[in-house]
């Protein structure tokens, strides 16, 4: 970690200081293993290849380290050769490029740093971070970079300092913690008055219930990681190729997504050009299929819930910018006074705060392709 990054850092237990106690191995200002103290309480938290950790070793999340720790490059656009990755924070978010330009970024639930590669190449600084070990699967180059800082840290005690980013950032997280509602709420203290919140959740929808998650996940969720893994090479090698032949017929998409449980993102994956062999185009299904049935919680929202939370967090000009999967933007207002930016803000916000602007989602504009890799 750049130690430039102390000063937006706090202890995740009484949002004190924190300072450098320890720099065993550093490389100029960049603290590569040692410790941070904190200077209000004094609990120390260790430093580890770059990665400061604020969290347990082990929790309900540990199924995404297992899973990106043994996959760690597939999904990443540098590595297989695609822009998916970069065109679905661009097409959910509807930012450009230059929109992020200087913006300091916040992204939490980083998982093995998919989106934070891409992300740290537009803004002008990104801190990330997962509760599992899946950031240590984060690439090195990206760790290493001047504007970025990886962290293991958990979304309801995040160790920065409140209202100081630009940009607050969770690409399919909320779901996958155990009260989603509480933590947005601990999201949004982190966003500086005028900063814009992306969040998306797996909807809450009849359609997106119907995938084989929902119906096998309340078993596998259970099994041992390496059980999961061992059957999806047992049967992996079977249903991957019976699901890309089934999927050329549209009609039949939804019945497969609910009674063939395993995904198959080959096509997908060819038509964005990818570089990945056969065998990964393989293994990238088994990642997704390992994905959709080991997390602990799963529990979506629907994109006029999210739109409420954003309504009752006092955010204002939120936009509903996708349905299924639910994505929506929203900005917190300037105090009173700021200046005229806040004027058109506060007039905004004596709007009824439970209303919802029904806008039109992506998918209805039809900007969005039907066959998205990113259909999570
Ligand atoms: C489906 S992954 C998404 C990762 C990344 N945002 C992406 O789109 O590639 C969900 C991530 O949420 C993380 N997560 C779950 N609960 C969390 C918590 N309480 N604090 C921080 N991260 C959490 C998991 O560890 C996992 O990496």
């Amino acid at each position: 970690m750049r130690e430039g990054f102390l000063g937006t850092l706090r202890c995740p237990d009484c949002s004190g200081e924190l300072r450098v106690s320890d720099r065993r191995a550093r490389s100029g200002d960049d603290l590569v293993d040692g410790e941070l103290t904190c200077i209000g309480c004094g609990r120390t938290y260790a430093v580890e290849s770059r990665i400061p950790i604020f969290v347990e070793r082990s929790s309900y999340a540990d199924g995404f380290g297992w899973q990106w720790n043994r996959f760690q490059k597939l999904q990443r656009d540098s590595y297989n050769g695609t822009h998916i990755v970069r065109d679905t924070i661009l097409r959910r978010s509807g930012w450009k490029p230059e929109d992020l330009r200087g913006k300091s970024l916040l992204e939490c639930g980083c998982g093995s740093g998919n989106d934070t590669e891409v992300l740290s190449e537009m803004a002008g600084t990104v801190v990330s971070f997962d509760l599992s070990s899946a950031v240590e699967s984060q690439r090195p180059e990206v760790l290493a970079r001047d504007n970025v800082l990886v962290m293991r840290a958990d979304i309801n005690r995040i160790p920065v300092r409140e209202e100081s980013f630009d940009i607050v950032y969770c690409h399919r997280v909320i779901q996958h913690t155990p009260d989603p509602r509480r933590a947005f709420a601990s999201m949004v203290r982190h966003l500086r008055p005028g900063g814009t919140f992306f969040l998306h959740s797996y909807d809450l929808h009849w359609k997106a219930l119907l995938h084989y998650r929902y119906w096998l996940r309340p078993v596998t969720r259970h099994l041992p990681y390496p059980a999961v893994f061992r059957a999806l090479t047992i049967v992996g090698p079977v249903l991957y190729p019976v699901v890309g032949l089934l999927q050329r017929a549209a009609f039949l998409r939804i019945p497969l997504k609910l009674l063939v449980p395993f995904s198959n993102h080959d096509r997908v994956l060819r038509k964005n050009g990818s570089s990945l062999t056969r065998r990964e185009r393989y293994e990238y299904s088994v990642l997704i299929t390992f994905d959709a049935l080991t997390p602990r919680f799963d529990r979506p929202s629907s994109a006029d819930t999210l739109a409420s939370w954003f309504a009752e967090e006092g955010l204002v000009d939120f936009r509903v910018m996708h349905r299924s999967p639910a994505v929506v933007l929203g900005r917190k207002p300037l105090r009173p006074g700021d200046d005229a930016a806040n004027r058109a803000g506060s007039r905004r916000r004596s709007a009824p705060r439970r209303e919802v602007p029904r806008v039109a989602g992506i998918r209805d504009q039809g900007l969005l392709p039907q066959e998205s890799l990113n259909v999570m």
